[in-house]
C-alpha cells in the first residue's frame, strides 16, 4: 500500500513541475529563442524601440484606419506594424537584421494579427516603400534627409511619421508628444509630415495666369490677369489640397497632375475655378537671378 501511494505522490509532483515550467517557459522566450539588447547595433542605425506610448500617437496621428497600409521603415521587434495591423490595417516592417525579422514574426502570431503583418528582411535603402499610404520611422536626421527625395515622390497624401528625428527644412505638418517619464524615457516626440502634390510652375486659368514657387507644403507666387500682377500669399498645400489668397479672393481646390480646380470666395461672392499647367519651370525674377 505504501510504495504505491508513493509512487502516485511521486507522479503527481512531477506532472505538477512539468505543468509549472511549461506554463513559465510560454510567458519568457525560449532558451534558444532570439532576445535582442537595446542599443544592438544595425546596420545603418542600433536598435531601440520605440516608446508604446508614442507608437499610439504616431499612429494617431496619422490618422491610421483599416485603409491603410503602413510601411515601418527599419521595423526592430515589429511592434509598430503589429499595433498598426491591431487597428484593422495591412502593415509591413523592412527590417535589415534577420534575427528581428523572426522575432517580429513570433510577436504578430502571438499578437493574433500574422495575417495582417509582413516583415521581410531588406536593406531600406534598397526597398520599394511607393505602395505605403503610411510610413512610420525611427531612424536617424541624416537617413530621413537621405529617403526625402523618394518620400516627396510618394503619392500626395501619403502620411510619413517620424520618433523624434525630422526631415532637415520641410517642416513638420503635425508634432505631438508623449511626456517623458516612467512610460517614455526617451525619444518621445513624434512629427508627421503630408506629401505635398507638386504645384510648382506657371498655370493657365480662365483669364489669367498664375506662378507658384513652392517649398514642400507651402507655396507662394503671383497671379497675372492682363496688365495687372497681384501676391499670392498664405500658399499651403495638404496632400492635394491646395489654398491660397490673392487681394481678397481665397482660392481652395484640389491638384490632380497638371489640373487643379476648386472654388474661391472674394467679397462674399462664390465662383468655380480651373487651372491647366503649363510649364513646370518658373523663371527666375531678376531680382532672384
Ligand atoms: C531605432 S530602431 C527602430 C525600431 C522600430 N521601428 C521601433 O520604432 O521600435 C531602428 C531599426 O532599424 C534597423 N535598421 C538599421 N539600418 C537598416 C537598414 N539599412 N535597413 C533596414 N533596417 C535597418 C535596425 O536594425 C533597427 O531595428
Amino acid at each position: 500500500m505504501i510504495p504505491s501511494r508513493l509512487l502516485r505522490q511521486s507522479v503527481f509532483t512531477l506532472c505538477l513541475s512539468l505543468i509549472v515550467t511549461v506554463v513559465f517557459a510560454q510567458g519568457q522566450p525560449g532558451s534558444g529563442e532570439y532576445a535582442p539588447k537595446e542599443g544592438q547595433e544595425g546596420k545603418d542605425v542600433i536598435w531601440l524601440p520605440t516608446a508604446q506610448e508614442l507608437v499610439d500617437k504616431m499612429l494617431n496621428l496619422a490618422k491610421v484606419t483599416p485603409q491603410d497600409y503602413v510601411i515601418d521603415l527599419g521595423s526592430g521587434d515589429g511592434r509598430t506594424v503589429i499595433t498598426a495591423a491591431k487597428r484593422g490595417a495591412r502593415a509591413l516592417g523592412i527590417e535589415y537584421n534577420p534575427d528581428m525579422v523572426v522575432l517580429s514574426k513570433r510577436n504578430a502570431a502571438q499578437e493574433g494579427v500574422a495575417d495582417k503583418t509582413q516583415f521581410i528582411q531588406a536593406d531600406l535603402y534598397q526597398s520599394d516603400f511607393s505602395q505605403a499610404t503610411v510610413i512610420t520611422m525611427f531612424l536617424l536626421d541624416e537617413i530621413n534627409l537621405k529617403l526625402r527625395p523618394q518620400i516627396l515622390d510618394l503619392k500626395p497624401g501619403t502620411r510619413i511619421v517620424s520618433n523624434t528625428f525630422k526631415m532637415g527644412d520641410w517642416i513638420a505638418d503635425e508634432t505631438d508628444s508623449v511626456e517623458e517619464g516612467e512610460k517614455c524615457s526617451q525619444y518621445c516626440t513624434a512629427l508627421l509630415w503630408i506629401v505635398p502634390a507638386k504645384v510648382e510652375g506657371t498655370w493657365k486659368l480662365s483669364q489669367s495666369e498664375l506662378t507658384i514657387k513652392q517649398n514642400f507644403q507651402t507655396f507662394s507666387g503671383t497671379l497675372k490677369s492682363g496688365a495687372k500682377t497681384a501676391p499670392v500669399v498664405n500658399g499651403k498645400l495638404s496632400g492635394d489640397l491646395i489654398s491660397f489668397t490673392v487681394g481678397e479672393a481665397t482660392y481652395t481646390g484640389r491638384v490632380s497632375g497638371s489640373n487643379m480646380q476648386g472654388t474661391f470666395n472674394a467679397s462674399g461672392r462664390t465662383a468655380q475655378w480651373k487651372a491647366t499647367r503649363i510649364s513646370k519651370v518658373v523663371q527666375a525674377s531678376p531680382e532672384n537671378r
